[in-house]
Formats: structure tokens, sequence, C-alpha cells
């Protein structure tokens, strides 16, 4: 069994398609362990609540530092037997302790095409106001494995989704996360669940 935990900042539609594509039955060898956020106030906390999962905040601004944030972390979810650690719209920047100490056994979802629109500064409605500056035709999602780097790891899975005229950066973001992101993001895990078997 594949103990994950699904770590969050804000609205949560992601951790939604997660709870959503175990429910029904799409995640089978698969356990949603807990929910850890850094928001106290993060929406994502009361899906989690709403569905019987243990939801937490941890907080990097109550450790002395960084490695000290990253330490507690790789022990809380240690303890917990956590085997993969999804990042679904986590905004903190994971000290280099816990990807360590989680090497290879974390993954996040990006709202484009990598390595189109990504790296520092490419978050949220950002992302998608780049495509669109840009004039793409053609945008996306991607799922990938989390490096020391800023959406430099391994490539898991990717889905295309076209931009149409008129679109704005609202618009597009919600497309995206219809039609890709909250598609393969379950498709991933449950491609790493199997793998473990
Ligand atoms: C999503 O667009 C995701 O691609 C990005 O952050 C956003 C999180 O949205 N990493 P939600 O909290 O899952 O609704």
């Amino acid at each position: 069994m594949l103990k994950i935990a699904v770590m969050v900042s804000g609205g949560g539609t992601n951790l939604q398609a997660i709870i959503d594509a175990h429910k029904q039955g799409k995640l089978s060898g698969v356990t949603i362990d807990c929910v850890v956020s850094n928001k106290p106030d993060a929406y994502a906390l009361k899906r989690a609540e709403e569905n019987g999962i243990t939801g937490v905040c941890i907080r990097p601004k109550d450790y002395e530092d960084k490695d000290a944030y990253g330490r507690f972390l790789a022990q809380y979810l240690s303890e917990r037997g956590i085997g993969l650690v999804v990042l679904a719209g986590f905004l903190v920047v994971l000290p280099a302790n816990f990807i360590e100490a989680f090497e290879g056994r974390i993954i996040n979802i990006h709202p484009s095409l990598i390595p189109s629109f990504c790296g520092d500064g490419f978050y949220g409605l950002k992302v998608h106001e780049a495509a669109l500056a840009r004039g793409v035709k053609v945008t996306g999602a991607t799922v990938h494995y989390v490096d020391a780097g800023t959406d430099t790891g391994p490539i898991i899975l990717q889905k295309a989704v076209y931009v149409e005229d008129g679109d704005t950066p609202e618009v597009l973001q919600k497309r995206v996360m219809e039609q890709a992101e909250w598609i393969i993001l379950p498709q991933a895990i449950k491609m790493i669940a199997d793998s473990k078997r």
C-alpha cells in the first residue's frame, strides 16, 4: 500500500481530484494518509476534513530556520510511513534536507508543458499570463519529480490543452486544471503505486 501525503497552500482542487479518483476506485493500492499545508486557512484543509483525511498545518515561520523546518517535515512524514509526497499547489520552496530525505519520492504538478513557462517566478496565474503573452497555441500541464531545482526534475506525465481565442489567464487556468492537471496528477500517482507493487 502506498501512503501519500499531499502538500497544499490554496484551494486544493488538485487534492480534490486525487480524493475523487480514490473514491472512484482509480487509486487502488494508494492511501491518502494526510494533507499538509503551510497556510492554516487553506481551503484544501477543509477538503481534507470533509473527507476524513488528517490535515495539518506546518508553517516554516514556526521553525528557527529552513533546515529545522525541513527536518521536522521529513521526520513527521517518515513517522507516518509516507512513501510519496505530492505537491499540489504547494508554494513553499522545500529545504534541501527535506528533498534529500525523500529523494525520488516527491512529485509536483505544474500548469504548463515544461520546459516552457516554468522555473523561478512561474506559478499560478503568472504561468498562464506568460503563455498568453507569448502567443502559444498549445499549453498544458506537467507532473514531474522534484529535485533540488525549480521545476527541473524528470518529467512523468504531460497533457496538452489548446489555447482559445479570447482566453484570459483565469479562463485558461481553469481549462488547464479541468482538462489536464486533474487528470494527470491522479494518473501519475497510480503509475508510481503500480511500479512499487
Ligand atoms: C494549480 O494550478 C497547480 O498547477 C499549481 O498551483 C495550483 C493549485 O491549485 N501548482 P489547487 O490548490 O490545486 O486548486
